[in-house]
């Protein structure tokens, strides 16, 4: 899950790679590195660990020209973060550079292979083998040498890769890892995602597995591995490059949060046409889909807790059994399909992640049809599925899912509604009365964010007691430094505490957990509230269906963890109450999301802190209830200094298992 970007053309390149990395940034960001080439065959190297600033600080005041080159973002899989180990990488000589995104399962045996050729490795990654396979290969043709190489990597690859003997040339491969080519006027692109290069073309080919790219700045050309040409559609894309900008917020993440009653509003416009659910690219008939007895949700994180959530709507609609697993659990498991009848559901914002994709293709061999929620147009397992269904909700760059949680929430409730027409388990009163309450969900959430201060108020005194916590531990650090007499020892004490309360808030914040309860369809969002947080603070938090505390986790109650109960007026309220007083009265800290004008709840006997969401019916609270999760996991990074929008270890997509 790195970004790759290239350029061929008679603009500046080193402009155009900067350009593109940094918005496919959020694919990873541990270090970054371009090559480029100029006219007189000269090549300029650079690479960097940590985030892309310090590579595009490097280029301050330098004048790099070339009108060829190739970049990279990216996110450790084989090797540690440092510069030998970023990309691009290259053979004995620096004639034939690589950058890739994906995992070469069997680079071990071929860099032993290749060493005992006399090819000297430089670093610790997997990529470094195809540089050198493509440098022993080659005889005078570039796209040839890097034909022959594919043919003996196993595993998923994106490859941009440029040789200094033909600096009129760039390659671009892809297997199991998303890779596109911009179309210009006297210029081309490849790229892992619109965004890089939206600025530049709005026409792009979007290449398919085992396709490779000779790109010159006039024409591509697409052969498959045998060289044969494969004539590809250019598709235009329509939407703007403003909506994967941060538009004047601090990050994308509060972005992409706030645009969310538009991303509903947007999905409802386009899918209900004179009170009838449409769907144009589901490609299953309706023959097809009444036969359906049984459905599997597959995906992974957030579109895992979206397709939990889509089980609790889909069951009650159509009255079928449905299952929900992760993708890396099902891809392995004994899949229980039946052919014509077993229906799978695979949910997935990118559309790219590793485990995800591989289930598809596990289901297919067995005779699944497969129906995917996507939000990235074109990815693989949208073209890849029997159909798909768009959740419309626009690039979405923040690591942490919000928006695209939401889209993929309403498009389960639109589907519901889809096949129980279909199936003729739900009465036109029914569907009337659910699309009636569905059009007022973009108003309701429009009302959360704008009283999104009180959410704030709360997360900041949250931080605040942390801090007086921090304060407190470093008075004691005081007194036990006093009472050293080794003042080595004293220093070393002293040190040690400083870097910790430094390099680990999230850490430190050990001692203030979060638990977050919910139950019915309000259990994945308890699960999605605590993941949010702990992605984006680093702060421990669990999710429970709150009939499960007695089981265990009520152990874990005292003042100091902050428990957030979803206790909104539903036909479990009574339930949540009582687990509520269970945990009041083991002095537990309750955080209360509830229905606007609930006064019972507001009692001290039930809440230290409320947060109010608009009457809606329940069926319904999980698309409102996202909102305050994610604002009170926002507002606390925020608080504590964290890296929102970029999350150490994480990355956007998870294009390896
Ligand atoms: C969510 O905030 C995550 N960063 C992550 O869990 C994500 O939802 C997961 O990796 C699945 O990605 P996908 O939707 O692109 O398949």
């Amino acid at each position: 899950m790195c970004g790759i970007v290239g350029y061929i053309g008679d603009k500046n390149a080193a402009t155009i790679l900067v350009e593109g990395l940094r918005s496919l940034e959020y694919r990873g960001y541990d270090s970054a590195g371009i090559a480029i080439v100029d006219k007189r065959k000269r090549l300029y190297l650079l690479k960097k660990k940590g985030k892309f600033k310090a590579l595009t600080d490097c280029l301050i005041n330098r004048q790099v020209a070339g009108h060829l080159g190739i970049g990279h973002t990216r996110w450790a899989t084989h090797g540690e973060p440092n510069e030998a180990n970023a990309h691009p990488h290259y053979g004995n000589t620096r004639n034939f550079l690589v950058v890739h995104n994906g995992i070469i399962e069997n680079h071990h045996e071929l860099k032993l292979a290749l060493k005992k050729d006399g090819h000297r490795f430089s670093s610790q990654t997997d990529t470094e083998v195809v540089a050198h396979l493509v440098e022993k290969f080659y005889k005078g043709d570039l796209l040839s040498a890097v034909c022959r190489t594919i043919g003996y990597l196993k595993g998923s690859f994106a490859l941009g890769v440029i040789c200094m003997h033909e600096p009129d040339i760039l390659i671009a491969a892809r297997k199991d890892s998303p890779l596109i080519v911009g179309l210009g006027k006297g210029e081309n692109f490849i790229a892992s995602d619109v965004p890089a290069i939206l600025s530049r073309t709005r026409d792009i080919i979007y290449l398919d597995n085992n396709e490779i790219a000779k790109i010159s700045k006039t024409q591509v050309k697409v052969v498959d591995l045998k060289g044969k040409e494969i004539k590809k559609k250019k598709v235009r894309i329509t939407w703007n490059a403003d909506s994967a900008e941060k538009a004047g917020y601090s990050h994308f993440m509060l972005k992409e949060i706030e645009e969310q009653p538009q991303v509903i509003e947007r999905i409802l416009r386009h899918r209900i046409k004179s009170k009838t659910v449409t769907f144009e690219n589901i490609n299953l008939s309706r023959a097809a889909l009444k036969n359906i007895t049984n459905i599997q949700i597959v995906a992974c994180g957030t579109a895992y807790h979206a397709g939990l959530c889509g089980k609790y709507i889909l069951e009650k609609m159509l009255q079928i059994p449905i299952n929900v697993d992760t993708s890396s659990e099902f891809r392995y498991r004994q899949q229980i399909i039946t052919k014509n009848k077993t229906l799978i559901i695979l949910v997935s914002q990118s559309g790219e992640t590793a485990d995800t994709l591989a289930s598809l293709r596990a289901a297919k061999e067995k005779g699944a049809k497969i129906l995917s929620i996507c939000n990235v147009v074109g990815s693989s397992i949208a073209r890849e599925s029997d159909g798909v269904i768009y959740t419309l909700a626009g690039p979405e760059i923040s690591v942490a899912s919000t928006k695209a949680y939401t889209a993929q929430l309403m498009t389960f409730y639109l589907l519901g509604l889809y096949l129980s027409g279909i199936k003729e388990t739900i009465t036109a009163k029914q569907l009337s009365r659910y699309l009636k309450e569905m059009e007022k969900i973009p108003d309701c959430m429009r009302d959360i964010i704008k009283n999104q201060k009180k959410v704030k108020k709360i997360a900041h005194e949250y931080v605040d007691r942390y801090h007086y916590r921090l304060a407190e531990q470093f008075k004691f650090l005081e007194d036990d430094i006093v009472q050293f007499k080794d003042p080595k020892k004293a220093l070393e004490l002293a040190e040690k505490w400083a870097s910790l309360s430094h390099s680990a808030y999230g850490r430190r914040f050990g001692d203030f957990p979060f638990l977050y309860l919910g139950r019915n369809v309000n259990y994945p969002s308890a699960l999605e509230g605590a993941l949010k947080l702990k992605e984006i603070t680093y702060i421990s938090a669990e999710g429970y269906a709150a009939g499960e505390m007695k089981h265990g986790p009520i152990a874990l109650i005292d003042e100091f963890p902050l428990v957030v109960c979803i206790a909104t007026k539903s036909e479990v309220y009574e339930k949540m109450l009582s687990n509520i007083r269970e945990i009041k009265a083991r002095n537990g800290t309750v955080l209360s999301i509830a229905t606007k004008g609930d006064k019972e709840i507001r009692k001290k006997e039930y809440s230290n802190y409320i947060i109010e969401i608009p009457e809606i019916d329940d069926f319904f609270s999980p698309l409102l209830v996202a909102l305050p999760l994610q604002i009170l996991a926002y507002q606390i990074a925020v608080g504590l200094g964290c890296d929102v929008d970029q999350p150490r270890n994480l990355a956007k997509s998870v294009t390896v298992e």
